[in-house]
Order: C-alpha cells, then sequence, then structure tokens
C-alpha cells in the first residue's frame, strides 16, 4: 500500500536520507526506530506528503504523491492520520474542540453527527468526562490520547505516529501502545510508529525498520531484529 522507494533528502548539504526504501502491505504496522537525529520524523513527513523527497518517490496505492496536485493531495490528506511528534493539540480549544476540528473544517457532517463521533472517539480512548477541559488541565497521556482520538475521528486507511509515548511514564506510555492496537483491531488500518519503546512496541507490530545513516540498516521482523548479530544493531538495542 505504501512503497517508498530509494528516498533522499538534504537539509543545506547534509545528508539525512540517502536511499531509504521499502513496502508497508494493507493493514500492517511498522515500527520505524533509529538514533535521534537520524531522520525518522523527516521520512514520515515524506509519507505525509508535507515534505518533498530530492530524489526517489512515496507511492501510495500506485499513486506517487510528489506529482499529485493540490486536489489529490488533499484527498490522500484525508485518508491519512498523523500523531506528531509532541502531541500538538490547540492550546485554546477543549478537548471536545480539538477531536472536532479536523470534522468541522474538512467534513460536510452536521453538529449532532459530529458532535456523536467525536464523543465515540473519546469513550475508545478513556477520555470520556474530560471532553471540555483545556490542554493545559489535563496529563500528558491524556493529551496524547486526546490527539490519537483527534488523528482517528476521520477513520484513516493509513495512521502514522511520530514517538507516541515518548515523555509519558511506562504505565501510561505501555496504556497508549495498547490503546494504538486495539485502535488498530478496530480499523485496521495501515501504520507506521516512530518509537524508542523497544522492545515494548513489538508485540504490536508486524516489522521493524531500523534507519541508521540515511539508510535502511534491517527490515524484518522483532524477532529478527532483536536476534540480530549486526553490531550496530546490538549497540542500538543495548542503548
Ligand atoms: N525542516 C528542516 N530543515 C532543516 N533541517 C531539518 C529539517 N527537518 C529535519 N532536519 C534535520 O534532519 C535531521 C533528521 O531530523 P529528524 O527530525 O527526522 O530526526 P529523528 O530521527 O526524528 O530524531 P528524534 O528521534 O530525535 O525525533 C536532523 O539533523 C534535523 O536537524
Ligand atoms: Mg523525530
Amino acid at each position: 500500500m505504501i512503497k517508498i522507494e530509494n528516498l533522499q533528502k538534504s537539509f543545506d548539504g547534509h545528508e539525512v536520507l540517502k536511499g531509504v526504501s521499502f513496502e508497508v502491505g494493507k493493514g500492517e504496522v511498522f515500527a520505524l526506530v533509529g538514533g535521534s537525529g537520524g531522520g525518522k520524523s523527516v521520512l514520515l513527513k515524506h509519507v505525509a506528503g508535507l515534505m518533498k523527497p530530492d530524489r526517489g518517490s512515496v507511492t501510495v496505492d500506485g499513486k506517487e504523491i510528489r506529482g499529485s496536485g493540490k486536489k489529490s493531495l488533499r484527498i490522500f490528506r484525508e485518508r491519512l492520520g498523523f500523531l506528531f511528534q509532541g502531541g500538538a493539540l490547540f492550546d485554546s480549544l477543549s478537548v471536545f474542540e480539538n477531536v472536532a476540528f479536523p470534522l468541522k473544517e474538512k467534513s460536510k457532517l452536521g453538529r449532532n453527527v459530529i458532535r456523536e463521533k467525536v464523543m465515540g472517539e473519546l469513550e475508545n480512548v478513556g477520555l470520556s468526562g474530560s471532553e471540555h477541559r483545556y490542554p493545559s488541565q489535563i496529563s500528558g497521556g491524556m493529551v496524547k490520547r486526546a490527539a490519537l482520538a483527534r488523528a482517528l475521528v476521520e477513520d484513516p486507511e493509513i495512521m502514522l505516529f511520530d514517538e507516541p509515548t515518548t515523555g509519558l511514564d511506562p504505565v501510561t506510555g505501555q496504556s497508549i501502545l495498547k490503546l494504538i492496537d486495539s485502535c488498530h483491531r478496530r480499523l485496521s488500518f495501515t501504520g507506521i510508529i516512530v518509537t524508542h519503546e523497544i522492545p515494548k512496541v513489538f508485540t504490536i507490530v508486524d516489522r521493524v525498520i531500523m534507519l541508521h545513516q540515511g539508510r535502511v540498516r534491517l527490515e524484518g521482523t522483532p524477532s529478527d531484529f532483536l536476534e540480530s548479530r549486526d553490531p550496530v544493531i546490538q549497540a542500538f538495542l543495548n542503548g
């Protein structure tokens, strides 16, 4: 479903992606791992059509994202949910208004339908009763849950998660991963999760991609990764 071919990207002469290729099949969930500053967020932004590659391509269902006009990019974005690194709720909007935002902006749904969808999504992420609170009035874990609800409210076919558990305590982090897993079972989206939660994330993903120095160092199952003899991967696993 998502095909990344020879993706290259530099910033001011600094090569971040040096030719990255891999494919994610429909309904699969991949973990994208690698050192800090290694280009994971940059890669995700290419998949979302938010950045243009210098070379190479990202295609979704056989259609290249870069060549798309504004209209087809918009249609593509409607099929996509993005959980940004940091959560990124609007501080001046309540939890309810945050989750309703994409529906109010992009859909022609009526108020009551939107309300029903938003309340249902808040229930799914365990935030019923907090819909009137503002981001500054809820915990970090609740912010992530609200951001997750906002990303899921449009029933995306593709979900991109950029470090969904960073900054949370281990128990809350684990509950977010479980939540992502249960959402995946319910909605069967195709997903990429950028994460440092190794090995925790391995219980909820099909495959792992490790980026190292701008290239894919390993693509395989979680056990391929954990059992790898590659010294770079062993060093990464040992922190
Ligand atoms: N818009 C941009 N302009 C210039 N340089 C950028 C831009 N976005 C990212 N970079 C650079 O690209 C490199 C990779 O950044 P990226 O955010 O993708 O890393 P990352 O793997 O997500 O790291 P982390 O695990 O810390 O989130 C960094 O050196 C960063 O400074
Ligand atoms: Mg990042």
